[in-house]
């Protein structure tokens, strides 16, 4: 039986690949759904338009589809490069020629299948991401449990010396090293407790201890460029409900990249504010009554608009040996405790970052 004209064209208009049936003198007799969709034009446009006008530059292009035409023969995997009209964009496309053979045995026409292969380009590039990510995960859960065992090993041998120590300074050192060690400790066991959701281990928590620890492991760096710290804290800060681990790790990592962004002799302001006075917040009218706020400030290179836009974007580094998860951390860790951190960064003259906490009385 034969089928319906309705049926042929059905198929034609519903082929993923874009389909171009072309006569002997090269003009474009019809086209289809995907046709339209890879040159970005109508049908009624591109219908007795010249094949070249769709593939410029490429006369060993054309000839191969003329050939196909006299010589009746296919070709496969043709590399062409598309023209998209509407902007003159231009796209790598992988084409198939074929001669079309009417009724009475004479070939006027041929077919061309044409696929976008920027498209594919991108399909495949997402899907190594996602290779990627997943391989890193079990990456992750390994080094988790092979972190934790040298870790033990650390925190008792600091132990064993802290006993020895008389001298006050060093004493703290020691001290710190244990602290961090078991800071470590409880980050590892969380990356392995990852699938299970997170615990909210909030305290009353003072924002100062937690800037002057960070701030002592970040002295030496800034120190070794001739710059330091200012600390300008506000006496009448209230504590905030927060896991004082995590935020240790989100101002970390803020502080580490004012430090690492600080030219030399640059000093890196740090500055707290408790805005219960009511001048104060007209003043900051998008806040909440009652927060409390850090600021930032160095005296680096800022940020261009391009890194603005990207800045919380994981993996986004303009450092050599960067990892781009800082900032995407502290967000995180912001957000967690209710907070909001805007950035403001001029070029050449350098950033200001300010975190928000809402306190709760
Ligand atoms: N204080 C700052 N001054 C200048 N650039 C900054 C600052 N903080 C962040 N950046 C920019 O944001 C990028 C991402 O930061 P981050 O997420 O901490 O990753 P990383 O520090 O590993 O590069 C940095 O590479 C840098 O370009
Ligand atoms: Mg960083």
């Amino acid at each position: 039986m034969e089928e319906p004209e309705s049926f042929y064209q059905n198929i034609f208009a519903s082929l993923a690949d874009g389909v171009l049936i072309v006569s002997a003198d090269l003009k474009i007799v019809k086209v289809n759904q995907a046709a339209e969709e890879i040159f970005q034009h109508s049908r009624s446009s591109l219908e007795g338009e010249h094949l070249s006008k769709l593939f410029p530059d490429q006369p060993n292009l054309l000839e191969k589809v003329v050939q196909s035409i006299t010589a009746e023969t296919s070709y496969h995997h043709v590399e062409g490069i598309g023209c998209r009209k509407s902007n003159n964009s231009r796209f790598l496309s992988n084409l198939t020629f074929s001669p079309l053979i009417k009724s009475h045995n004479k070939t006027t026409t041929a077919v061309i299948l044409i696929q976008d292969t920027n498209f594919l380009k991108e399909l495949q590039e997402t899907s190594q991401q996602s290779d990627h990510l997943s391989t890193l995960s079990v990456l992750a859960t390994g080094m988790a449990h092979e972190i934790r065992n040298p870790l033990s090993g650390i925190r008792g041998s600091a132990q064993l010396l802290l006993k020895d120590l008389k001298n006050f300074d060093q004493r703290e050192y020691m001290e710190i090293v244990i602290e961090e060690v078991d800071r470590i400790d409880r980050l590892v066991k969380k990356m392995m407790d990852l699938t299970r959701p997170a615990l909210k281990d909030f305290k009353q928590t003072n924002i100062h201890q937690v800037l002057e620890e960070i701030l002592i492991l970040e002295k030496e760096t800034l120190e070794r460029k001739g710059g330091a710290f200012i600390q300008t804290y506000d006496p009448s800060l209230p504590t905030i409900e927060a896991n004082k681990d995590e935020l240790k790790q989100a101002f970390l990592n803020l502080i580490k990249n004012a430090v690492e962004a600080s030219p030399k002799g640059g000093q890196v302001h740090i500055l707290t504010l408790y805005n219960n006075d009511y001048a104060f917040r007209k003043k900051q009218d998008t806040l909440s009554p009652n927060s409390i706020i850090v600021k930032i400030i160095d005296s680096g290179p800022g940020m261009t608009d391009a890194t603005i836009k990207k800045l919380f974007t994981p993996f986004f580094t303009t450092k050599k040996r960067g990892t781009g998860l800082g900032m995407a951390v502290s967000l995180k860790i912001i957000e967690n405790h209710q907070g909001k951190i805007k950035i403001v960064s001029k070029e050449k003259i350098g950033t200001v970052v300010q975190v928000f906490f809402p306190v709760n009385k």
